[in-house]
């Protein structure tokens, strides 16, 4: 077992929570959900991996795993996101880590994106109706741009396009040197 690596995770429908458990298996570490995790769990001198959901943009429980990082004694923070965009759109996925991280952990903290999906059984009632008001808004919006015709198409139902693939960077990072 793998002792020096912590895997934290938020997820509500799942994709991050399968991201989150295929690295551990791969990496022979633990992962636990992030309402369950405390400083001490976290290996003195080892590396905190945490992965959340993007909501509007944001990453959703980086706040909360800054602050687990901080009153811990691992010496690293790697962090990954899961979200509805595909792969490909580098300008956008550069921009919203800029907003999360922030220019001082932009550097210092290295950091993922994993293209994931939608559910929408999984959804609380809330998040339902943001996800309709934003095809709402889509479907009415001129000129668009690519990202957003192709926002528009895909987030009318449900869909997965998660892969053990997009692990590799992250697992290459942790396996060199964690
Ligand atoms: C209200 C809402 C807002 C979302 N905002 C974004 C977003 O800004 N960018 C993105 O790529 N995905 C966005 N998503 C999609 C989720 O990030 C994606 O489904 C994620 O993989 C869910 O993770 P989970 O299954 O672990 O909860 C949003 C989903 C919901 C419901």
């Amino acid at each position: 077992m793998e002792n020096n690596i912590l895997i934290v995770y938020k997820s509500v429908t799942g994709f991050t929570r399968k991201y989150a458990e295929s690295a551990a298996a791969e990496l022979g570490c633990h992962c636990v959900e992030q309402k369950n995790v405390s400083p001490l769990d976290v290996p003195n001198g080892g590396t905190l991996v945490f992965g959340g959901r993007l909501h509007a943009g944001k990453l959703d429980g980086l706040k909360q795993a800054l602050s687990l990082y901080r009153n811990s004694q691992a010496q690293r923070l790697v962090v990954f996101a899961t979200g509805a965009s595909p792969a490909g759109f580098e300008d956008i996925t550069r921009e919203m880590w800029k907003n999360n991280l922030g220019p001082e952990l932009l550097d210092s903290v290295p950091h993922f994106y994993l293209p994931a999906g939608l559910r929408y059984d999984g959804m609380g009632f809330a998040d339902r109706l943001m996800m309709r008001a934003l095809h709402g808004f889509m479907r009415r919006k001129k000129d668009k741009t690519e990202y957003e015709l192709q926002l528009q198409r895909m987030i009318a139902g449900s869909y997965d396009i998660s892969s053990p693939e997009y692990l590799t960077p992250l697992l290459r990072l942790l396996r060199n040197g964690a």
